[in-house]
């Protein structure tokens, strides 16, 4: 039977957007060149220099959140508006988020900002490429104090990165692009280990400069599976965890590697050089709460040399395991790797018990091809992803732990990080396509509706 599942009266009820996906307005506005102008765009995908032109809708998407309800809005700032070559600030790329976070605040949006969101400006990799040199930290951390100086009164709600884990795999957007695959995995790991020294500094800056703020990381969490019960293949899933998840919050949360993990770079000669008097940044500086990003759970098996390595995780490649179907999992066009709400309450639970941090849903969705008919979108399949996430939440929370909010991916469609503008996200619809900007008229889908509903009513109908 259906029952009401009601959340907390203090739950934050939110939706997401990312700064390069979604803004568009690339040479206006004093903004600089970003790595993701100069992107290698496969042919027939939407770039991202208009994307879904937010930069002239701002405020209508502003009035769109409002009337959605939403209490929380996670979006980015754009690196390379705010420092358009990377070491001296814009003023009007500030004024444009002055505009963005003025206009939530006047409707009872709370602005949540992440610093870094996969998009720089193109002028560091350019003169030192960019996260593998530790000129970046630096570079990170005077605009994140830029950003904390300028927005302190305003802003209480930060991240720092978003998922170290795709913005260090080898990728167009960070350089970490040799044919080598030892130094690709090395590059990736020096990057990772600058990512959360650069985090770790800027919390550190934050803790003077907003002492009453919250800052946390976003972590694109892993929830593994062994293909079979052979041993080989379950130590092949605890391995890929490893690698793909606890290494990178361990640094950034713990300030350093498992025992485990530690060896294993020491052994393949990619452990990251480190510098002595980092280390008390990397031990304190700890962030108040974990960012999830959640779309599905993977599947692994033990490697063998015949394996090639094009189901990985984008552009991830490891000696370690290998990503297989999951074949209790039904995959789709968009969602590769399946549904699998199940797997949003394992990894919660593995994360807190990890960590004891509390948690905040930054991204869960579903892409879909949808189609406009008769004016209209009725995205049922969305809706349905969305509702048994949710319910999952709710048995998190009833179970105690600390789950403060959920930010659906995302408000609005959006360019994909790599797969363009027909892998629709949004629980608005943005009328463009891959290679016709239109007029980016926004509709609203049903489950803009649905979710309208659900955050006023503080709750869903559900199984309980
Ligand atoms: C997350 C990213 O990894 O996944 C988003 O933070 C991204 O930027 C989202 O859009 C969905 O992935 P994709 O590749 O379908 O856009």
């Amino acid at each position: 039977m259906e029952q009401k599942l009601q959340f907390p009266r203090d739950f934050l009820w939110g939706a997401s957007t990312s700064a390069f996906q979604v803004e568009g307005g690339w040479n206006e506005g004093g903004r600089g060149i970003a790595n993701s102008d100069v992107r290698n765009i496969p042919s027939g995908l939407a770039d991202y220099k208009g994307a879904s032109d937010h930069y002239h809708h701002m405020k209508e998407d502003v009035r769109y959140m409002k009337e959605l309800g939403i209490k929380v809005y996670r979006f980015s700032f754009s690196w390379t508006r705010i420092m358009p070559d990377g070491h001296h600030a814009n003023q009007e790329g500030l004024n444009f988020y002055h505009s963005l976070i003025n206009e939530l605040i006047q409707n009872d949006i709370i602005p949540f900002p992440t610093l870094y969101h996969f998009e720089m400006p193109y002028a560091l990799i350019e003169e030192f490429g960019g996260w593998v040199d530790r000129r970046c930290v630096d570079a990170y951390v005077q605009y994140a104090t830029i950003c904390f100086q300028e927005f302190k009164d305003q802003v209480k709600m930060w991240a720092t990165i978003n998922e170290q884990m795709c913005a260090t795999a080898p990728d167009d957007m960070n350089g970490n692009l040799t044919e080598d695959d030892y130094l690709r995995q090395k590059t990736l790991y020096q990057m990772s280990y600058h990512m959360t020294l650069a985090e770790k500094m800027a919390i550190s800056k934050f803790r003077n400069l907003i002492p009453d703020g919250q800052i946390g990381h976003v972590v694109a969490m892993q929830v593994i599976y062994s293909e079979t019960s052979s041993p080989k293949d379950v130590l092949a899933a605890l391995n890929a965890q490893d690698e793909l998840q606890w290494s990178f919050l361990d640094l950034s949360i713990k300030g350093k590697y498992s025992h485990h993990f530690q060896s294993y770079l020491k052994q393949k000669k990619i452990y990251p050089q480190m510098n002595q008097r980092d280390l008390h940044y990397l031990a304190e500086n700890k962030p108040d709460f974990i960012g999830v990003n959640y779309y599905a759970s993977c599947c692994v098996r033990a490697k063998n040399k015949l394996d090639d390595c094009l189901k990985m995780p984008p552009f991830y490649q490891s000696d370690q395991f290998y990503v297989v179907e999951n074949k209790c999992i039904q995959a789709t066009e968009w969602m590769h790797f399946g549904i699998d709400p199940d797997g949003l309450y394992m990894g919660l639970r593995q994360l807190y018990d990890r960590y004891e941090l509390p948690m905040i849903i930054t991204e869960n969705g579903m892409a879909y091809s949808d189609q406009l008919i008769d004016g209209s979108i009725s995205d049922n399949y969305r809706i349905d992803y969305l509702k048994q996430h949710l319910e999952k939440c709710y048995q998190f929370i009833q179970e105690g732990y600390p789950l403060i909010g959920y930010c659906p991916w995302s408000l609005l469609d959006l360019v994909s990080s790599h797969e363009g503008f027909s892998k629709r996200y949004g629980l608005i619809y943005v009328d463009r396509t891959n290679d016709d900007m239109k007029s980016c008229e926004r509709i609203k889908k049903k489950s803009f509706y649905w979710y309208q509903n659900i955050i006023q009513n503080n709750g869903i109908e559900g199984e309980e």
